[in-house]
C-alpha cells in the first residue's frame, strides 16, 4: 500500500501587525489537524510563513520610520516565535522575501506568461489600498469597500493582466467534480455563486512608479508582481517546485487552512494560476469562520486585538488549544471573551476530565494501593461492565470528525465518552462496593474498565492537548512512543494496560480558576495561571 501523506499549510501572514487571536487560530487549528493526520498514520508536512511585499508593508514600516526590509524581519520574527508558545510544530517557516521563492514566482510568471495568458493593457478602477485590489462597483457597499470602510480611489495605469476569464468554466466544473474542494458547504456555494457573473482579468502587476517593494516581473522591469500573485506560489515554493522532492511528495495531498476573508484568491485565482501554469491543482481548502472578541470583530479602535501570548500565559498552552478548537464550530463565526474560557476550562477540562482522572486514580490508590487489578472476564461479561465498545466508538467518531475538520465535534466525541465514564463511576458506585471484600472483582473490574478508558482518551486528546495527553500516559505508566504519541491504530486493542501496574495518585491537571479573581480587570493580574503552566508543563514529575 502507498504511504499516506498530507501537506496543511496556514495563510503566510501579513507583517504589517504583530500576530494576534485570529493568527493563532489557524495555526493552532492547521496543527491539530498535522498531528491528527500523523495519529492516523500519514506522513505530514505542515508550512507557514510570512507574506511580506506590497503596499499595506511600506505604510506600516513607514510609520515606524523604518525600511520595508527591516520592519517585515522583526515583525516576521515575531510570527515564527508564536509557534512555539502554541505548541504548533511546522516543518517550514516561508516568507516572501526568500531568494528561493522569489525565483518561484518569476518561473511561473513566465511560464504563464509564454503561454499567452498575461496581457498588456491599460486599465481605470477603483483601487482600495488597504485590500490592494481593484473593486468593480457592485462589489462596495454604500460606495465603500466594506473591510477598510473607505472610498477606493480612481486609478488609471496601463498593467499587465491575467487571463482568468479563460479558465471560468473549467474552475466551476472542477469545483462541482470535487465535493470537498471547498469545505465546508456554504464556502462552496459562496464561490459558486460569485462565479455566476462573469469573472474580470485579474490585474498582476504594479508600477514601480507607485510602488517597489515587490517581485520585479520577468518580462517587464517597471513593474513589480502584485501581492496575491506572489503571496500564493508560496505553497509551491516552499516544497521546491518544480523538481524538489518535498514537492513530488507532498503537492498531491494539499489541503489550505484559510479564514472567510480570503476564499476568492484562495478559491478562484489560485486554482486558476496553477492550472493556467500546467501545475496540478491542489486538493482542497478548508474555511474557517472568525473569532470576534467580545461579540465585536477585532480592531485597533476597540482596543480589543487580542494577544494569544497573553492568553497562553494565562490560562496554558493546552487549555487554549482546546478551548478554540471546542468553542468555534469550524466554518462558523465565533465569540472569544475570559468568562467563555473561563468557564470551559472549569467544566470541561477541571471537572469533566480532570475530576474523572483524579478521582478513579485516586480510588485505585485507596482501594488497591494503586495496583492495577484487572478485569475479571467473568464478571464483566455478567454485569455487563466494558467500556470498550462505548471507546471504540468514541474513537471511530472522533476519527470521522477529525477527517472533516469538523474539530468541535472531534472533541465533543471524546467528552461524550468521559461523559459516560464519569456516570459509570456513579452507578457502579465504587465507594459501596469497596465495603465488602466480595466485591473485590468487581471493584477491580470497574476501575480497570476507567483506567483503560482513561488510556484512550489519553490517545485520541494528542492532536488538541499534546502536553496532557503526555502527562497522562506518563501518569497511566505507558510505554513511551518515540513519535511521541500513540497512533489510531495502537489505541486499540482494548486492555493494554498491564495488570499488576503501579500507578500513582496523579498531579490535578487543570486546576479550577476561580472566576471571583478574574471579573474585574482580569488581564492586569498574574492569577493561578502560573501553577497551572507548571502542572501541564512537559517533563514535570508526575507523582
Ligand atoms: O490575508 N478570526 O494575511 P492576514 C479567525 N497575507 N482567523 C483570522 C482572523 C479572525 N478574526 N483574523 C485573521 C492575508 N485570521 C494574506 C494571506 S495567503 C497566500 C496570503 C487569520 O495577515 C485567518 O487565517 O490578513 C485569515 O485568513 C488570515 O489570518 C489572514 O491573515
Ligand atoms: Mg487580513
Amino acid at each position: 500500500m502507498k504511504p499516506k501523506k498530507q501537506f496543511f499549510t496556514t495563510p503566510i501572514y501579513y507583517v504589517n501587525a504583530k500576530p494576534h487571536l485570529g493568527h493563532a487560530y489557524t495555526s493552532i487549528a492547521a496543527d491539530v489537524a498535522t498531528r491528527f493526520k500523523q495519529i492516523d498514520d500519514y506522513e505530514t508536512f505542515f508550512l507557514t510563513g510570512t507574506d511580506e511585499h506590497g503596499d499595506k508593508i511600506v505604510q506600516a514600516a513607514q510609520k515606524q520610520e523604518t525600511t520595508p526590509k527591516e520592519y517585515a524581519d522583526n515583525i516576521s520574527q515575531l510570527f515564527q516565535d508564536l509557534l512555539p508558545v502554541l505548541n504548533v510544530k511546522n516543518n517550514h517557516f516561508i516568507r516572501t522575501t526568500d531568494p528561493g521563492h522569489i525565483q518561484v514566482v518569476k518561473d511561473v510568471l513566465s511560464k504563464i506568461y509564454d503561454s499567452g495568458d498575461i496581457y498588456f493593457s491599460s486599465y481605470e478602477g477603483l483601487y482600495c489600498f488597504g485590500c490592494e485590489r481593484f473593486y468593480q462597483e457592485r462589489e462596495l457597499i454604500d460606495g465603500k469597500c466594506q473591510d477598510h470602510g473607505v472610498e477606493p480611489t480612481v486609478i488609471k495605469e496601463s498593467n499587465y493582466f491575467f487571463k482568468m476569464s479563460k479558465y471560468q468554466k473549467w474552475l466551476i466544473n472542477h469545483i462541482k467534480a470535487n465535493p470537498d474542494f471547498i469545505q465546508p458547504e456554504q464556502y462552496k456555494n459562496e464561490i459558486l455563486s460569485f462565479l455566476k457573473d462573469p469573472l474580470e482579468d485579474l490585474c498582476i502587476s504594479r508600477p514601480k512608479s507607485r510602488l517597489t517593494w515587490g517581485i520585479t516581473l520577468p518580462f517587464d522591469e517597471d513593474y513589480v508582481t502584485y501581492v496575491w500573485f506572489d503571496a500564493l506560489v508560496n505553497y509551491i515554493s516552499a516544497l521546491g517546485y518544480p523538481d524538489g522532492k518535498l514537492f513530488k511528495k507532498f503537492w498531491p495531498s494539499t489541503r489550505h487552512f484559510v479564514a472567510k476573508d480570503i476564499i476568492k484568491p484562495h478559491g478562484i485565482y489560485w486554482p486558476i494560476m496553477l492550472k493556467a501554469a500546467d501545475i496540478e491543482i491542489y486538493n482542497g481548502l478548508n474555511v474557517h469562520g472568525f473569532w470576534n472578541v467580545k461579540g465585536s470583530k477585532m480592531s485597533k479602535s476597540i482596543g480589543n486585538v487580542t494577544d494569544p501570548i497573553q492568553v497562553t500565559n494565562k490560562y496554558g498552552i493546552d487549555p487554549f488549544r482546546y478551548f478554540l478548537m471546542r468553542e468555534m464550530v469550524f466554518g462558523l463565526d465565533a465569540n472569544f471573551t475570559e468568562e467563555t474560557i473561563v468557564s470551559r476550562i472549569n467544566s470541561d477540562l477541571a471537572n469533566d476530565l480532570g475530576n474523572l482522572f483524579s478521582r478513579v486514580l485516586s480510588m485505585n490508590s485507596r482501594y488497591f494501593t494503586g495496583e492495577v487489578k484487572g478485569s475479571d472476564a467473568k464478571i464483566e461479561k455478567q454485569k455487563n461492565l466494558s467500556l470498550a465498545s462505548d471507546a471504540k466508538k468514541a474513537v471511530d467518531e472522533f476519527k470521522q470528525a477529525m477527517s472533516l475538520c469538523e474539530f468541535h465535534k472531534g472533541v465533543g466525541a471524546i467528552w461524550q465518552f468521559i461523559s459516560i465514564m464519569n456516570k459509570y463511576i456513579d452507578t457502579t458506585a465504587p465507594w459501596t462496593l469497596a465495603k465488602d471484600d466480595a466485591n473485590v472483582l468487581i471493584l477491580g473490574t470497574v476501575l480497570y474498565n476507567l483506567i483503560e478508558g482513561l488510556r484512550v482518551v489519553s490517545c485520541l486528546i494528542y492532536p488538541i492537548m499534546p502536553q496532557t495527553s503526555l502527562k497522562m500516559q506518563e501518569t497511566l505508566c505507558m510505554e513511551k512512543r518515540e513519535k511521541g504519541f500513540y497512533s489510531l491504530e495502537e489505541t486499540f486493542p482494548w486492555g493494554q494496560i498491564k495488570k499488576g501496574t503501579i500507578i500513582e495518585k496523579p498531579d490535578i491537571l487543570f486546576p479550577r480558576i476561580d472566576t471571583n479573581k478574574i471579573k474585574p480587570k482580569s488581564h492586569k493580574k498574574k492569577l493561578s495561571a502560573s501553577n497551572f503552566d507548571k502542572s501541564v508543563a512537559p517533563g514535570n514529575p508526575v507523582k
